[in-house]
């Protein structure tokens, strides 16, 4: 087994679907020990128990990402797992959600949800992961982005706002932990099929019929095997930002 990662302990949000799901797994082949973290505990439990059918080493943590003293918890939970050496050494950022519309025709109701799920619970997580390897001079932060958070879709205003913040905050803790050896990398998707559609609301009516010629659209797992490429490089080699999309997806 090709295990360049083993020794380390990678904590994984949002890994009970998509692209944490598949990243998770993905970061275990390679003998990281994973800690799964979302709301749904069995979803998450079913993951834990199929990493240690193949001899990985998992913990579940059900919680809500956009809670800071759920965050918080996971943290210490994690400080206290043995099997995992009582550290951490990679955070993925990748919990979020979507949500389809235009400013004036979307949900303004779900607005608060989307705001603080991608952006508070990611500069809450950022600050203390941040802060917690720039005091051990080593760690990697890898943050969920998107397509949308570099280019204006005014298809999906709100969500692209959260993820146009979220692409800052990166931008900012990496040049605040970068000399204390910290690498961070910004991950922007195009589209890729998960539950995320679904929650977002997009349909076929709003969404499919629309990039019908893209072509093979991606899976998480092709996200997954970036996010374990650019934590498998070598220390001092930080890819700061990466935009993955299926290959005919012209826009956004
Ligand atoms: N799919 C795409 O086309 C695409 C494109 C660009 C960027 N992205 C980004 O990639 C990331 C993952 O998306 P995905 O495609 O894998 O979507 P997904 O299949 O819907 O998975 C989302 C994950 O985030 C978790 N999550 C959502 N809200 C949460 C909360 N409040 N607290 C804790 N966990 C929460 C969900 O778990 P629970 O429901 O169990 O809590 C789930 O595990 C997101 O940040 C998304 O914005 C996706």
């Amino acid at each position: 087994m090709n295990s360049p990662l083993s020794g380390k302990t990678a904590i994984v949000t949002g890994a009970s679907s998509g692209i944490g799901r598949a990243t998770a797994l993905a970061l275990s082949e390679t003998g990281a020990a994973v800690v799964l973290f979302a709301r749904r505990r069995a979803k998450l439990d079913e993951l834990a128990t199929h990493i240690a059918s193949r001899g990985g080493k998992a913990m579940a943590v059900a919680g809500d990402a956009g809670v800071s003293a759920d965050i918080d918890a996971m943290l210490e939970h994690v400080l206290d797992w043995k099997e995992g050496g009582g550290k951490y050494d990679i955070v993925v950022a990748n919990a979020g959600r979507g949500l389809a519309g235009s400013l004036t025709a979307g949900d303004e109701s779900q607005w608060q949800e989307v705001l603080q799920t991608n952006i508070l619970g990611v500069a809450h997580l950022l600050r203390r992961s941040g802060a917690y390897f720039a005091q051990r001079k080593s760690g990697d932060l890898v943050v969920l982005g998107s397509v949308v958070g570099r280019n204006v879709s005014p298809f999906s205003a709100l969500y692209g706002a959260s993820k146009f913040a979220v692409g800052a905050l990166t931008e900012s803790i990496r040049r605040e932990v970068c000399p204390h050896g910290v690498r961070v990398s910004l991950v922007m998707p195009g589209i890729v099929l998960s539950e995320f559609q679904a929650v977002a609301g997009l349909n076929e009516e709003n969404f499919f019929k629309n990039i019908a010629s893209f072509g093979q659209l991606l899976e998480p797992k092709d996200i997954a095997s970036g996010i374990q490429w650019l934590l498998t490089l070598p220390a001092h080699v930080n890819v700061n930002e990466i935009m993955i999309r299926p290959t005919g997806q012209p826009f956004p």
